[in-house]
């Protein structure tokens, strides 16, 4: 009988003490989460034994989860993109005042993962978030023509050339054609060249008589003009208004610089139709290429005769989104 007794008393005290995993189910974790929490460190299983935790439990169940990290992950869940949020933290660098920093950066259209470590790396040097992608992205954060690469050829209308990207030295487009003498003077490529005829007729309708000044130019053609400027202005000067060979959009037979009779490239700002060109260009195909208020990124001054054919899709995104080529091209086309 008192054998018996003692038997009941033990049962009754193991009925009490329940298992771990079996008060984690209690909470509401599922049986797979609570086997799994059960793997964990004892201060963790303590955590999860006082309160059902699922956000705790996706941090733990991370690849990337670092234990000491676990309070700094939850007091910024849903405040950031999760993978990006867990990565800052390990880092050590997350912190509440530049959160709102981060979360521009990670929102921002023209964020490209590859280029991260560069935005982290300059994002405090800048005023702005907006600065930052502006110039990691434009590769502005490096000295001019350092670093330069052979540019994707493979783009087609869509290639960049700029003070980072160059055009081999025989490069020369394989469908040039003339533009009628009562246009302008010079040849384009094909496409270019057709878009430019309704550009020119549109405009002429309107009263505009927007004549080619100058269209495709050789690499040889190129550094003849580059080098003749060289003459009067010093390099850094030269640098601000006429590209290097190699480095001219000219080159590619994609551009072309517009003015009307009586007026020069540099006169042409003073003519309605210079206001009609930036308004409209796009319709056809083009951006202005060198826009006045965007010299710290393009490397030139203000152009506003020069303009780039892209094909009427881009072009009108470009336009839309209020940037340059170049910023374009590397968020949009090339995302490297
Ligand atoms: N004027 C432009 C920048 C060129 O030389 O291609």
């Amino acid at each position: 009988m008192r054998i018996v007794l003692i038997l009941l008393l033990c049962l009754s005290l193991c009925g009490c003490q329940k298992s771990t995993a079996d008060q984690l189910k209690d909470l509401g974790y599922s049986e797979e989460d609570a086997a799994y929490i059960e793997t964990l460190s004892e201060a963790l299983q303590e955590r999860f034994l006082q309160e059902f935790d699922d956000r705790a439990l996706y941090y733990v169940m991370r690849e990337d989860f670092r234990e000491e990290k676990l309070e700094d992950y939850l007091r910024y869940d849903g405040k950031l993109d999760p993978d990006k949020m867990v990565e800052l933290v390990n880092k050590g660098i997350l912190n509440d005042a530049d959160l709102p920093l981060y979360k521009e950066l990670y929102e921002s259209e023209f964020y490209i993962p590859a280029r991260e470590e560069l935005y982290l790396k300059y994002l405090k040097e800048y005023d702005t978030v907006r600065d930052v992608l502006e110039t990691v992205n434009t590769n502005r954060y490096r000295e001019l023509y350092e670093g330069v690469e052979v540019t994707d050829l493979s783009k087609g209308n869509l290639i960049l050339v700029n003070k980072y990207y160059q055009l081999p030295s025989d490069y020369e487009p394989d469908d040039l054609v003339d533009v009628d003498p009562a246009l302008g003077r010079g040849k384009l490529r094909k496409e270019v060249y057709e878009a430019y005829e309704r550009l020119y007729a549109d405009a002429k309708d309107l009263g505009y008589d927007l004549k080619v000044l100058s269209a495709y130019r050789s690499y040889n053609t190129q550094y003849v003009i580059y080098n003749r400027y060289l003459e009067t202005d010093p390099k850094e000067v030269v640098d601000t208004y006429s590209a290097r060979p190699g480095h001219s959009e000219h080159q590619s037979g994609l551009c072309l610089d517009v003015s009307e009779p009586g007026y020069s490239l540099d006169d042409f700002y003073l003519t309605e139709a210079s206001v009609w060109l930036k308004e409209n260009c796009h319709k056809y195909g083009f951006i202005i290429r060198y826009p006045e208020d965007k010299t710290e990124i393009t490397g030139y001054q203000g152009e506003p005769w020069q303009i780039r054919y892209l094909g009427i899709e881009t072009a009108n995104d470009v336009v839309q989104k209020g940037i340059t080529y170049d910023e374009y091209y590397a968020c949009f086309i090339d995302k490297r």
